[in-house]
């Protein structure tokens, strides 16, 4: 009686152990499934997300935004660029070359201040918006052309 007694448990035992083993089978691969999905997901988003910022200012190539010059010429001086720019954003001052007059086409100015490849430091659309660089964009636009060399008088000599 205790030797049957002692079988039929064991048989429990390694019925409920096979149980709790595939329970947990089951289990790893829902973690599994929800681990994928939240990365297919997380993929999605900051894929189309990029492509839509990667898009966006191929989609204004070429094209000059019309911007406020005024409050352009306030946020130039707020961000700081007039630091390593110059005031007039004539360039010298510590580092930064001449912006304007004739400055780059806006597309380029746009990704250089977004990821610039040097000393530069990165201005991501969190610090200065799209919008702040358009204004940035026509105040860099309106500075006016130097005179011309020969009407400079101590140039002359
Ligand atoms: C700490 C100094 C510094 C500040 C601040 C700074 N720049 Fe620059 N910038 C540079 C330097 C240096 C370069 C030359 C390339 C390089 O080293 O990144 C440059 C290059 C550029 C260029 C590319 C010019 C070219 O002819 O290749 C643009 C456009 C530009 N800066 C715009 C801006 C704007 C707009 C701001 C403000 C939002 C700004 N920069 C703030 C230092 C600075």
């Amino acid at each position: 009686m205790k030797i049957c007694d002692g079988h039929t448990s064991d048989i429990a035992g390694k019925r409920s152990r096979r149980a709790r083993f595939l329970r947990r089978a089951i289990l790893i691969r829902l973690v599994w499934c929800f681990v994928a999905l939240a990365i297919a997901a997380a993929l999605l988003v900051f894929g189309t997300r990029a492509m839509a910022q990667s898009a966006a200012p191929s989609a204004k190539a070429g094209e000059t935004p019309s911007g406020n010059a005024e409050n352009g010429k306030k946020i130039y001086a707020k961000y700081g660029c007039y630091e390593c720019h110059g005031r007039e954003a004539q360039g010298g001052g510590i580092s930064g070359p001449r912006l304007a007059p004739d400055p780059l086409p806006f597309s380029v100015v746009l990704i250089y201040v977004r990821h610039p490849a040097g000393d530069m430091p990165p201005y991501t659309d969190k610090v200065v918006s799209d919008k702040d660089m358009t204004d940035i964009y026509a105040f860099l636009e309106s500075r006016p052309q130097p005179p011309p060399v020969n009407t400079i008088p101590i140039l002359k000599h």
